[in-house]
């Protein structure tokens, strides 16, 4: 079926191509959140067995949905399916309230990438929440419950990056390690693209050029031997993390999807923690969110003892995100406010670079190095 270039077309084809199916949806509502693929809420004419009535459907084609002249390969619409019901044997970590899993895959149309996904009710991405209910003053009981939150979610990347490990689930690196072309894609947008920022914060980067270049060829040797890469997430961020939009405390069952497993590759598993990290971070930086301190403390606790290497290259990450993404990210900030991320994330990039362990005595992210 030939699929046209406005969003309403591709609703008109996601819904024609359902019908006379038991996912026959009788409305689409586009969720918002996500960037290279178009995600509905669709609700379906007949209930499925269980009594599901509501699914999202989630639709890839060979561009980014939000930015169409940015080209991707479909090979991505299938490394998240066939992850995603390899994933279904890795068990939710508990980490009482939180019930941290992945959502389940319906069903996949492999001729035109339409998917279709558990729901996760009232759902909204982490970022959305800490926008919404971090703001401002928070009540006592916020601090400890964002600890528990951030140390569920540490303990689940943890439990993922072990159990992938294990030789019965070789058939997850198996696929993951077809992923090379988001594997570029990533070395690209958080390392190459350092030198690209050189040009954009001349005044705070200009003096460092010849260790951006270091870092760079650290980034791209490490990508060199396969054997040393490890099962990742990829894209491990809090838009790609689903909780109920309700007050935490507020129920005995909470439960949280990580979503989104299109980047899941072979690489550095640094970097998971770095991303999710950098983009916490962020929160306080440009809006004070204090909550996200918290976040990130208990989730550094929560994923457990690491060396003081992988910790380092953990912040090289951070810094390495915070200039090339966090800094221009369009709807977060001036382009000053921006120039303070990048100088912010720099100092981390070239603090955690030299492993000066005291420069983060009374930082933010002093707990990384303690
Ligand atoms: N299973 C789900 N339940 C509820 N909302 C979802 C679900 N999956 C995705 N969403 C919403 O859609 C957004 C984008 O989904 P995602 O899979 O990350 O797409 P993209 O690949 O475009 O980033 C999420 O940030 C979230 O707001
Ligand atoms: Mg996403």
């Amino acid at each position: 079926m030939p699929i046209g270039d406005s969003t309403e077309d591709i609703k008109d084809a996601v819904r024609k191509e359902l019908e006379g199916t038991e996912y026959a949806v009788s409305s689409l509502t586009p969720l918002s959140g996500g960037t290279a693929n178009f995600i509905y809420l669709a609700k379906l004419h007949r209930p499925l067995s269980g009594g599901v009535s509501k699914v999202v459907l989630k639709h890839g084609e060979a561009y980014v949905a939000l930015h169409p002249d940015f080209k991707l390969e479909m090979v991505r619409c299938n490394i998240e399916e066939e992850g995603l019901r390899l994933l279904a044997k890795f068990p939710p970590v508990i980490s009482s309230p939180y019930v941290v899993g992945t959502p389940k895959l319906y069903h996949f149309n492999p001729q035109t990438s339409t998917q279709i996904q558990e729901y996760l009710p009232n759902a909204i991405n982490l970022k959305d929440y800490a926008l919404k209910n971090f703001q401002g003053p928070t009540v006592a009981a916020t601090e400890s419950q964002c600890l528990q939150l951030g140390q569920s979610l540490g303990r689940w990347l943890r439990e993922f990056h072990i159990w992938s490990d294990q030789p019965d689930n070789q058939s997850l690196r198996n696929l993951f390690v077809k992923n090379t072309a988001m594997r570029n894609i990533k070395k690209a947008i958080n390392y190459d693209q350092l030198l690209g920022r050189l040009g954009m914060f001349p005044a705070i980067l200009q003096e460092h050029e010849e260790t951006l270049q270091q870092i760079v060829a650290m980034a791209t040797a490490e990508l060199g031997d396969e054997s040393k890469l490890s099962v990742i997430h990829g894209d491990f961020w809090t838009g790609n993390i689903l909780i109920p939009n309700t007050a935490l405390g507020s129920s005995q069952i909470v439960p949280v999807r990580v979503i989104d497993w299109e980047m899941a590759q072979v690489g550095v598993r640094a970097e998971d923690l770095g991303q999710v990290i950098a983009e916490l971070w962020q929160l306080k930086l440009y809006k004070n969110i204090d909550a996200t301190l918290w976040i990130i403390q208990g989730f550094v606790s929560g994923y457990g003892k690491v060396d003081s290497d992988f910790m380092f290259r953990v912040l090289i990450h951070v810094g390495a995100h915070l200039l090339c993404i966090g800094s221009t990210t369009p709807g977060w900030g001036t382009p000053e406010e921006g120039q303070e991320i990048a100088k912010a994330g720099r100092d981390v990039l070239l603090n955690a670079w030299k492993k000066d362990a005291g420069a983060f005595q009374g930082h933010d992210l002093q707990q990384l190095v303690g």
